[in-house]
């Protein structure tokens, strides 16, 4: 099973990615939390990574594409794989297409949730994070127990240097500019699935396991 997560910033593709990869047993493959795993590092190449990230711009396609080869060549990856934010540029696709060509493998289902502009600012400005070990949390909807700190790992939860207001206008127009094509892209392709992510979280869960199939 080889799946594609679509959606703009906040549609809630990692809330979802974690429990479509527990239940159907594939890799969960965020390009975004790979990044902000180099960025930590504080290497050379994860500035470089922190400065796109941190102006809500996108990595360049050079870099992003040979990250994901490198990970789908990894043996997690021979019974499927679930990407959530890759990819999110036409050149992008193309080069999946022709890592997956390579493999013998294609896309199974391309998952697009569909939330509004709206919504998805209050969502990314209430978002909290675990530094330590990623849990998600939102001031609103899903606060920590004791305010800073993980209810899992006791890490401290920060919020997102990219989850300011500012930023976030940003990725939503880097989002329509670059990313919105490859709806056509993947329709196209017959392998689109649009689902309503403004709904609650087990709701939108529930709907993508009917289009999975
Ligand atoms: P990335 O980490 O992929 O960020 P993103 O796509 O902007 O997505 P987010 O993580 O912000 O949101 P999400 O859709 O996962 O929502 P979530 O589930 O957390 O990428 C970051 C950066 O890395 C990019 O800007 C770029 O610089 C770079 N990058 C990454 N991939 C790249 C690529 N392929 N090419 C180039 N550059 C790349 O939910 C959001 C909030 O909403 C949470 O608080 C959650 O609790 C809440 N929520 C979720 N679902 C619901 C619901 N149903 N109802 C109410 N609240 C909900």
């Amino acid at each position: 099973m080889n799946l594609i997560l679509l959606g703009p910033p906040g549609a809630g593709k990692g809330t979802q990615a974690k429990k479509i990869a527990e239940k159907y047993g594939v890799p969960h493959i965020s390009t975004g939390d790979m990044f902000r795993e180099t960025a930590q590092s504080g290497s050379e190449l994860g500035k470089k990574l922190q400065s796109f990230m941190s102006a809500g711009k996108l990595v360049t396609d050079d870099i992003v594409i040979e990250v994901v080869k490198e990970r789908l060549a990894k043996p997690d990856c021979a019974k499927g794989f679930l990407l959530d934010g890759f990819p999110r540029t036409v050149p992008q696709a193309e080069a999946l297409d022709g890592i997956l060509n390579g493999q013998k493998r294609k896309i199974d289902n391309v998952l697009c949730m569909k939330v509004a502009d709206e919504d998805i600012i209050n969502r990314l400005s209430s978002r909290r994070v675990c530094l330590a070990c990623g849990e998600s949390y939102n001031t609103i909807s899903k606060p920590p127990k004791t305010e800073g700190k993980c209810d899992v790992c006791s890490g401290r939860v920060i919020q997102r240097a990219d989850d300011n207001r500012e930023t976030i206008a940003q990725r939503l127009k880097v989002y329509n500019e670059q990313t919105s094509p490859l709806v056509d892209y993947y329709s196209k392709a017959g392998v689109l699935k649009e689902v309503d992510g403004s709904k609650s979280v087990d709701e939108v869960f529930k709907n993508l396991v009917k289009v999975i199939g």
